[in-house]
């Protein structure tokens, strides 16, 4: 089968694919959804394209799409820690430029589970980024996602209410270093010489 990975221009023009993929896999549970998260999410999604620091990563089996992971740079002005979750040391909640990326969404399709696919693409995304660390969101009930989280190296911060208008009442944070995942990539390409 042949399998083939894409970055931003690809996922562009998979736009409205990525918006279906996105549905089906969060419209059940272990998910919570709200019949107008497809159209925020859309927007959502839109506007990430025009951020300069969005990047994204696609992955194709027979022209099809079977997954995607995207996200964007945490604003150093951003509210995200104001609750201090997880009550580490104040350093941990201090954001500067080139300290943080957000990890916005991934999925891959129910029916391409368990092959690797997920892992490519978060090692794919995250390796070709310059921050020193990741972060992510989950919602408390995707059990079967925190194990997938935890098992690529992923450490669990603490729990945050959400925002007004969010899917999910509460919302559980991990971590991630990047510097594993960009040494992955400079080892494959060094490998490719
Ligand atoms: C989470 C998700 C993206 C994982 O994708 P995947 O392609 O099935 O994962 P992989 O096959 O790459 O698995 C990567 C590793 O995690 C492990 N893993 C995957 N699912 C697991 C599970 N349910 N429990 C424990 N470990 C799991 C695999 O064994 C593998 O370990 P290894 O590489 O050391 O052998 C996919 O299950 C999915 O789309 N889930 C629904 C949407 C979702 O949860 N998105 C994230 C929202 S924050």
């Amino acid at each position: 089968m042949e399998r083939v990975f894409g970055g931003l221009g690809m996922a562009w023009a998979r736009f409205d694919e990525i918006c279906d993929l996105y549905d089906e896999v969060f419209s059940s549970p272990p998910f919570a959804w709200v019949p107008e998260e497809s159209v925020n999410h859309r927007a959502r999604l839109r506007a990430y394209f025009a951020d300069r620091s969005f990047s994204a990563m696609i992955a194709l089996e027979e022209d099809e799409l079977v997954g995607f992971a995207y996200g964007r740079a945490l604003g150093v002005d951003s509210q995200f820690w104001w609750s201090r979750p997880g009550l580490r040391e104040e350093v941990f909640y201090a954001e500067y430029p080139g300290r943080t990326f957000v990890l916005g969404d991934l999925a891959v399709r129910s029916d391409r589970r368990s092959r690797g696919l997920g892992r490519a693409l978060v090692s794919g995304l995250l390796g070709r980024r310059a921050e020193e660390r990741a972060i992510l969101t989950v919602q408390p009930p995707a059990i079967r996602t925190k194990r997938f989280y935890r098992r690529m190296g992923w450490e669990f911060v603490g729990v945050v209410k959400a925002m007004p208008g969010s899917v999910s009442p509460k919302w559980e944070i991990f971590v991630v270093d990047i510097e594993p995942f960009r040494a992955l990539i400079t080892r494959a390409a060094k490998g490719n010489e």
